[in-house]
């Protein structure tokens, strides 16, 4: 296999603020591997998440929370040498930022492996670890709606956000995570109505996971983009390996193109 140089110039937070500002849709994936990176960049997506899915794509857990810092940093490292020019945002896995200085600590492992950006989950009591990261130079992602570290909390892999107190809570406390510095919220599994409502009230990008069509980017899971992955699918995915003759790169360049254009998310692929 031939490795090209970099070919695109380096996506940062500032290109994703501007394609907010712009109306501009971003396209964002996991990644896992090198080859796996390689051909998301090569695809053109903004954004590579080494997100602890993991723990059930690659490992096979029936959940994120067997994830480790070290498993972190191990795919960490793989990815960047397979990314060309995407902007790499890495996990915080479950445990690893109980407290403000275990998530400096771990989040300077995963910056140090190659991350620019690390996501946490969670609300408002993020804010002072928010703050501690940021101005410790590191760019923070807020996960929030659905968020799979706590699904025992939660009882199960649910909607977020249905009733409108709740709803009113996650972008209460978006703005929060906004206020102490978060640079980019992620926004799994609500109804489309609070996907739009919360990122039309924030300045910083929106990336959305079955949270509707009107958040700024919208990211999937590299398995289930493929149809690759054998457990529960949700409303939220869709297989475009399916039908697809150019195979895994062009399914990768089709979610880009259908991403950006607005057809998907469809509205087969979205809670009301
Ligand atoms: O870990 C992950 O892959 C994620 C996605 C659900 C966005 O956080």
């Amino acid at each position: 296999m031939s490795v090209q140089s970099k070919s695109r110039s380096e996506v940062t937070i500032n290109t994703l603020v501007r394609m907010k500002q712009e109306g501009e849709k971003f396209a964002c994936i996991t990644a896992y591997d090198y080859c796996n990176a390689y051909a998301a960049a090569a695809a053109g997506v903004e954004l590579i998440l080494v997100g602890d899915s993991l723990g059930m794509v690659i490992q096979g857990h029936d959940s994120s929370l067997p994830v480790t810092i070290e498993d972190m940093a191990y795919h960490m490292r793989c990815v960047k040498r397979g990314n060309r020019g995407s902007l790499l945002v890495a996990d915080l896995p479950f445990m690893s930022y109980y407290s403000e200085s275990k998530s400096l600590e771990n989040a300077a492992i995963l910056m140090r492996e190659g991350a620019q950006m690390v996501k946490l989950e969670g609300g408002a009591w993020l804010a002072e670890s928010t703050r501690l990261l940021t101005q410790r130079g590191i760019p923070v992602c807020a996960h929030m709606g659905l968020t799979p570290q706590s699904v025992n909390h939660l009882g199960g892999y649910r909607v977020q956000g249905r009733d409108p107190e709740k709803a009113q809570a996650i972008i209460d406390e978006a703005r929060v995570l906004q206020d102490s510095g978060a640079s980019v919220i992620l926004l799994e599994c609500v109804p489309e109505a609070l996907g739009k409502k919360l990122t039309a009230s924030l300045e910083v990008p929106v990336i959305g996971i079955g949270a509707g069509g009107h958040t700024d980017g919208q990211i999937l899971v590299w398995h289930d983009l493929l149809g690759l992955y054998p457990g529960k699918q949700y409303r939220f995915v869709k297989n475009f390996l399916k039908g697809n003759s150019d195979g895994i790169q062009g399914a990768l360049q089709e979610y880009v193109k259908q991403v950006k254009s607005g057809e998907f998310p469809a509205k087969e692929h979205v809670y009301t």
